[in-house]
């Protein structure tokens, strides 16, 4: 298929959001916004130990408390089961165990309680006066990670041991990033009702799908009973991808009840109970020749995980492909700790596995007195070494190269702290990134209506990067139907299925589905056409016609002969052709014929006043190989997102659990440091637009988190330029620096 754009990608601003004016104006409903007759509110009550037991609950004093409908706890909340086992990302979370399941407390927050009261104000009065009593255990919150658990081999090549031995020039360092939590602004929260039968439940989620059958599972109803809305999300960065605990408390309440219940997790208790990226600690050796080719690569990485959940984050996702070496090995482990269960968060596994090799590929380039762009051209891979499949579409080497001239990097001098501007030491530094590019099986309406609207639906949802644009803009390539008469309807179970907003797939994963769609609503069409009394068809069939900007015509003829799609509906007053649409996904197929990433580099600039400690990220430069852009405008707006995010993990983001009570004491947004806007560098974004024919026909992959992934790492090599501290524990702290201060 030729582009989709009439205009040429590259000089193509791209089409402002069509869901903006619903959300500057106020008009758009995000879950917590959801006021329904006889809504009650529900507010749970925290553990206040990381590890022990429930001694006591005493609810007596809440339960007399005015306007307070019902305490629940593990005697009086109803059942809740747990998900089935199943492959894949079927009715899949992350935190498995039902809220109350037992009286073992394992991390701080957990909850122990709700109260459902009339008032928000009243069910707080009341949760705060449950007296709960606990015997308490020794907590493990310890920050170094270790394990006696053999690791899993996530890929093996060679003999990376004894190649690494015998390397003239060897690097062999732990890096090390911490826990962070995910902060949209926007908070979770449940808005469940029963009526009777049926649950519909307005619910802060990346995947209202799979959110319907963790729900119709947990809850025990066929799922066919349950209805998940979530039309607006402000953001969730993976921390709103699988249900959470409250979910099922919000639900279960309702049901009881046989009134609306509304759940918001506060801002302090998203800090405890719906999911972060976990720390880790990753060793990483590398091994070259003395002219730069490398000989062996062993990554190595741990991260931490709640009690009963095994959430691995997946570090060394990047590494077997990313550069050409004979001997390799990447191995992964999980550690136990008194936290709540670690969760999906922007590029998980591939962000920080790439501030560590990416890390130490800067710090081999160090000791082997070379470029670093040079010496990762000088390991550029045929094909993915790790899975032996050549890559759809790898143009990483123009990354770096289109970059280098963006940025100025000939202008670079390799020596610490030899380059100043305006009296600060600056500092350059570059990292590769890739992220992985799949897409999910999804199926999509579209219907063209006779009075020249058209509507398409599918239950994916916009996450705020960009989905409902993307879709009219689509639809109106593909009919000629001017953007403000399309409609798009997504986040709603009713609707047909479709993928989660996660993984950076979702747009490479509908459109496909939607093309379907469209091309099967022209079908109907030219049926309509072929049986209507249109002279200009008459005797034609189906397979003859052809659909040209609004118009059906003759294959054979010019499309300004055409008929008007309106007319042919209206003349024989059906209301609007629909077409069903499907695509196949690609997601854990391990018959694939490919290896299938987006990649890129990053260049950052960091400027150092030794005399006050002061560090700053001054530039960013980012070349982004993600396949065809559809909509450059928000497409580079998530890549812009994304590096103003890595400033935050480079120099900002941690959660910081107490070592004496396991809570995460930093669990606001004045503790719990985020990139602002007076903290953002300059930014250039880059797309080198190469289509991924391999993906979809479109050739368009994401865009959603390949921004993140490799800025850590540019930046701390920014970093050590400037002041020669090679910072391996992020974030970089003041108190790093000072050593050369
Ligand atoms: Mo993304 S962490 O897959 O929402």
């Amino acid at each position: 298929m030729a582009s989709i754009l009439n205009l040429p990608p590259k000089t193509n601003a791209g089409l402002p959001r069509v869901d903006g004016p619903l959300k500057v104006s106020g008009v758009a409903m995000y879950t917590s916004d959801h006021n329904l007759p006889g809504m009650l509110y529900a507010v749970p009550v925290c553990a206040t130990i990381a590890k022990g037991t429930i001694a006591t609950l005493d609810v007596d004093r809440a339960q007399a408390m005015p306007g307070v409908k019902a305490v629940y706890h593990r005697q009086n909340l109803g059942k809740i089961f747990r998900t089935a086992p199943s492959d894949g990302l079927s009715a899949y979370l992350d935190e498995r165990r039902p809220p109350f399941d037992d009286d073992v407390i394992r991390y701080y927050g957990q909850y122990v309680a709700a109260v459902v009261a009339n008032t928000y104000e009243q069910a707080v009065a009341a949760a705060n006066t449950v007296k709960v009593t606990y015997k308490a255990e020794k907590l493990d919150v310890r920050r170094h990670l270790e394990t006696d658990d053999k690791p899993t081999v996530d890929s093996h090549r060679g003999n990376p041991d004894e190649a690494f031995q015998s390397a003239p020039i060897k690097v062999d360092e732990i890096y090390v990033t911490p826990t962070e939590t995910h902060n949209p602004i926007e908070l979770h929260a449940s808005v469940a009702v029963w009526d009777g039968q049926n649950f519909t439940l307005y619910e802060t989620t990346q995947a209202v799908v799979n959110h319907r059958d963790v729900m119709a599972q947990m809850l025990g109803v066929p799922s066919e009973n349950v209805r998940v809305i979530s039309r607006f999300l402000g953001s969730g960065f993976g921390g709103k991808l699988w249900p959470w605990t409250h979910c099922m408390i919000a639900a279960s309440a309702a049901r009881n009840l046989n009134r609306p219940v509304k759940l918001v997790v506060t801002r302090d208790m998203m800090f405890q109970n719906v999911g972060h990226r976990p720390r880790t600690q990753q060793r990483i050796r590398v091994g070259s020749t003395p002219d730069g080719k490398l000989v062996s690569l062993i990554h190595d990485s741990l991260n931490h995980t709640s009690i009963l959940d095994d959430y691995s984050e997946g570090c060394s996702e990047a590494t077997a492909y990313s550069y050409s070496t004979p001997n390799l090995r990447a191995t992964s482990g999980i550690v136990r700790r008194n936290v709540g269960t670690p969760t999906s968060m922007r590029g998980p596994g591939a962000v920080p596995g790439l501030f560590a090799l990416e890390s130490a590929i800067d710090e081999l380039a160090v000791k082997l007195n070379m470029d670093p762009i040079k010496l990762r051209l000088l390991n550029e891979p045929e094909k993915d070494e790790g899975k032996n499949l050549p890559f759809s579409s790898r143009h990483f080497v123009e990354c770096l190269n289109t970059g280098a001239e963006k940025f100025g990097w000939s202008r670079r001098t390799p020596q610490v702290g030899s380059m100043k501007k305006d009296g600060l030491i600056l500092g350059w530094g570059v990292a590769g990134c890739s992220w992985i590019a799949e897409r999910m099986a999804t199926a999509a309406s579209v219907d063209l209506h006779a009075d020249g609207t058209a509507r398409v639906s599918c239950a994916t949802q916009d996450i705020g990067t960009g989905t409902y644009t993307v879709l009219a803009q689509i639809v109106s390539e593909k009919t000629g139907i001017p953007l403000e008469k399309i409609e798009v309807v997504l986040g709603d179970t009713a609707l047909p299925p479709g993928p989660i907003s996660g993984g950076s797939w979702a747009t490479a994963s509908v459109i496909p589905a939607v093309v379907d769609a469209i091309e099967k609503a022209q079908q109907t069409l030219f049926m309509a056409a072929s049986q209507g009394k249109d002279p200009a068809f008459a005797g034609q069939k189906p397979e003859a016609m052809a659909f040209t900007n609004g118009r059906i015509h003759l294959k054979d003829k010019s499309p300004d002969t055409g008929v008007l799609y309106e007319q042919i509906l209206t003349d024989a007053n059906i209301r609007g052709a629909s077409g069903q649409g499907k695509s196949e996904g690609t997601f854990g197929d391990p018959n694939s014929k490919h290896s299938k990433h987006s990649f890129g580099a990053q260049f950052a600039e960091v400027t150092w006043e030794p005399e006050t400690a002061r560090l700053r990220v001054s530039r960013v430069v980012t070349v982004i190989d993600a396949g065809r852009i559809l909509n450059p405008k928000p497409a580079r707006n998530q890549i812009e997102g994304a590096v103003v995010m890595g400033v935050g993990m480079a120099l900002f983001e941690e959660t910081v659990y107490d070592p004496r009570f396991g809570a995460p004491i930093n669990n606001n947004l004045a503790d719990y440091i985020v990139t602002t806007n007076a903290d953002s560098p300059e930014i250039d974004v880059t797309f080198l637009d190469y289509p991924d024919m391999v993906l979809n026909s479109l050739g368009a992959r994401g865009v959603g988190e390949i921004g993140l992934a490799g800025i850590a790492a540019a930046i701390a090599s920014a970093t050590y330029h400037a002041t020669g501290v090679r910072v391996r524990e992020l974030p970089i702290r003041i108190e790093d620096l000072l050593v050369r201060a």
